[in-house]
């Protein structure tokens, strides 16, 4: 297979960043992280409380050279002691923002769609989705973001079509989408600062692997996506694109990085049995 080598362009040269959800090194996240770093940009890197005890991402803080803020990002006051934190640290104001944050407990459970608990379901809005209102919120009522700045948030192609195994999260997946189109209209009014939602193929972390049926469906998507799935450093590349101000007038939007599943119809390789 041709190795394509991304050479380090310093392409967000002095720029300033908060990246949440790196748990281990199969996390979208923590691609993300060493991607800015060799890019030339300074990051705090912050995750639940719970998830530090697993102490992974202290090996990232001293790979990328940054630090960690912990920060439940269901609790608003967690988010705004990230951003106050952040600021400090860094020397300034933030220049973007990953929101990589997702957690079903229906999904977890193996419970149908059919038959969701409603509790899970509301903790799993309020972790997936609300959290990202919460943290666009924050930094616009402190001011937090430099003009031109850029957020993207992860999200999954069950937003705009049926997956009947990602039962509740397709639901709470339309709405993070729907937050970065109501979000963006705001935030860009008032300081240029865009927001977005990546739609990113299946990929092996520990939240997409906890799908039921996830292997199967992972082959199911290699094979009708004509440049196949799109991996965790691929995805971390176009949210460097994203971060930078090549794509300053990029805005609302989401945007599908698939390697053209989401508008194939349907493959050779499907068709054949391949
Ligand atoms: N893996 C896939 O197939 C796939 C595909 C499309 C989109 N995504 C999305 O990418 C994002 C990142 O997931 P990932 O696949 O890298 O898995 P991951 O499990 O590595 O990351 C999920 C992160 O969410 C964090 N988190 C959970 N609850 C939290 C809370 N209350 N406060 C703060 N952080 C919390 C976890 O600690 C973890 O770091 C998610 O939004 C996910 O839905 C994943």
């Amino acid at each position: 297979m041709t190795q394509i080598i991304i050479m380090s362009y310093q392409l967000l040269k002095g720029k300033k960043g908060i990246i949440s959800g790196a748990l281990d090194s199969n996390s979208i996240a923590w691609k993300v992280a060493e991607k800015c770093h060799e890019q030339g940009a300074t990051i705090v890197l912050t995750n639940a409380p719970i998830a530090m005890r697993m102490g992974e991402i202290k090996n990232l803080a001293s790979k990328t050279n940054s630090s960690i803020v912990p920060a439940d990002a269901t609790n608003v006051e967690d988010i705004e002691k990230l951003f106050k934190e952040s600021q400090q640290i860094l020397g300034g104001k933030i220049d973007f923002v990953l929101h990589s944050i997702g957690m079903s407990i229906n999904i977890r459970k193996n419970i149908p769609y059919t038959e969701l608990n409603y509790d899970y379901f509301m903790k799993g809005i309020d972790v997936s989705a609300l959290s990202f209102h919460k943290l666009l919120a924050v930094a616009y009522k402190l001011d937090a973001i430099n003009d031109y700045g850029s957020v993207v948030a992860l999200t999954y192609a069950a937003a705009q079509r049926t997956y009947p195994f990602y039962t509740d999260m397709a639901d709470i997946k339309a709405m993070l989408e729907s937050i970065a189109r109501s979000f963006g209209y705001h935030y860009g009014k008032r300081n240029k600062v865009r927001v977005n939602t990546v739609s990113q193929s299946p990929t092996k972390t520990t939240a997409g692997s906890g799908i039921k049926g996830f292997e199967e469906f992972y082959d199911y998507a290699q094979k009708i996506s004509p440049l196949g799935n799109a991996t965790a450093e691929d995805c971390a590349n176009y949210c460097l694109t994203l971060f930078s101000d090549l794509t300053k007038m990029v805005t609302m939007q989401n945007l599908f990085h698939d390697g053209g599943y989401s508008t194939t119809g349907v493959s050779y390789e499907i068709l054949n049995n391949k």
